[in-house]
């Protein structure tokens, strides 16, 4: 398998467009890898690096495994990919099932963090923790709040991640 190097700017567009319906945020540690389908981020230039920061509730499985790994990277479908993968990863949690083999993900070494990229989303960012952020819920303008926070869901965190290498995968 090769990866043909990309310069992510040259990328933002599609990355930007597909969040809606969706890519993968996924984390390892130890032995377990697991991705979880994330519909909201920000590409942009951060303490001048490329950075992607991703908003993750506090109660997600993958919340935890950020914590402890502080490493994520991003897939990115381009063309034709089986959409089941998005709703396997977006409505299982890591906690109950292994989503890689449930959404029949393969996994690829990665360049430079602990985190395999994933081949069925070839657009791949792999990204190294400079900053949490946790949301303050009395922050939140009141039209916010409404729609998207109650004591239930939780409130997001902010991941930081500097974008240490950018690639497609290819057969
Ligand atoms: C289209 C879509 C977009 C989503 N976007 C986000 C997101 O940006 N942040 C988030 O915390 N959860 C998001 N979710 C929900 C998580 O993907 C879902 O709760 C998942 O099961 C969490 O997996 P985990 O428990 O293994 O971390 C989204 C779900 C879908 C279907």
């Amino acid at each position: 398998m090769t990866k043909k190097k990309i310069d992510v700017r040259d990328y933002a567009g599609e990355i930007v467009r597909a969040m809606q319906p969706g890519i993968l945020l996924t984390t390892k540690v130890g032995d377990k890898v697991n991705s979880m389908t994330i519909g909201w981020g920000t590409l942009g230039i951060i303490w001048e690096k490329p950075v992607f920061v991703a908003y993750v509730r506090q109660q997600r499985y993958s919340r935890q495994m950020l914590d402890q790994c502080r490493e994520f990277t991003i897939n990115v479908p381009l063309g034709d990919y089986d959409r089941k993968i998005l709703g396997i990863c977006g409505s299982k949690s890591g906690r109950d099932i292994d989503k890689i083999e449930a959404a029949g993900l393969t996994l690829v070494a990665p360049e430079v963090i602990g985190v395999p990229g994933l081949k069925e989303l070839p657009l791949t960012l792999e990204c190294r923790v400079l900053y949490r952020q946790e949301q303050e819920s009395h922050l939140f303008n009141d039209e916010i709040t409404r729609k998207f926070y109650t004591i239930e869901t939780g409130d997001h965190i902010c991941y930081y991640g500097e974008i240490v290498s950018a690639y497609i995968i290819e057969d």
